[in-house]
């Protein structure tokens, strides 16, 4: 069972933006992250929740999509996500947050895929941009979005081979693939 929620948990970029997600489905998932591992148990996280249309459009435009994808630049209006969960690190708890972040969005991201959601962290994000835009107040640190919604595309994990391409791509149907190295390759010893 997990493995089957971890294969099906891959990261959407295209989305049905026309179904919402409630505030309420946003504060359950919110509470697998509190409920998770942190460090020294400071659980430094705070969280941003926006699920209102308005509110997602001036999230939007400071996140960056798909790298690897060149002649991609995001979802198109109509698949954009439905909601969005802003990390935030608290600097009045601790000044560095570890792995906390990235444990904190796993465990949202299988209760979102539980839901039948899916999502997409967003590391690559216009900090100050998203930061004014918000209102964000300078203690906290902005750390990850995570883009939320019903996914409207379908993605396929794949084994790479021994010289391994790890770069995700999009084929002319547009499933997108996404190579994983190999467990022989990953376990050294
Ligand atoms: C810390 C972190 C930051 C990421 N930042 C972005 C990002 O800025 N934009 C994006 O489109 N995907 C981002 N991703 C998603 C990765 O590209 C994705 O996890 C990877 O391609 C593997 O696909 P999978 O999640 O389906 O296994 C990020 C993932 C992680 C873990």
């Amino acid at each position: 069972m997990i493995k089957e929620l971890i294969l099906k948990n891959r990261s959407y970029r295209r989305f049905s933006q026309e179904d919402r997600i409630e505030g309420q489905t946003l504060m359950e998932l919110v509470d697998l992250a509190r409920l998770s591992p942190s460090a020294a148990n400071m659980q430094p996280l705070k969280y941003i929740l926006s699920y209102e249309p308005e509110k997602n459009a001036r999230i939007f435009p400071h996140l960056a999509w798909a790298g690897y994808l060149k002649d991609w630049p995001g979802p198109a209006e109509g698949e954009r996500p439905s909601a969005y969960i802003i990390i935030l690190g608290d600097t009045e708890i601790n000044k560095s947050f570890g792995c906390d972040h990235g444990i904190a969005v796993q465990s949202i991201l299988l209760g979102a895929t539980e839901k039948g959601l899916g999502g997409c962290i967003v590391g690559t994000v216009q900090r100050e941009e998203l930061r004014k835009t918000l209102d964000i107040p300078s203690r906290y640190e902005i750390l990850l979005v995570l883009a939320l919604g019903k996914p409207k595309e379908e993605v396929v994990v794949e084994t790479a081979g021994p010289t391994p391409d790890i770069k995700y791509w999009r084929d002319d149907k547009g499933l997108h693939h996404v190579p994983k190295r190999a467990l022989d390759e990953i376990i050294i010893g």
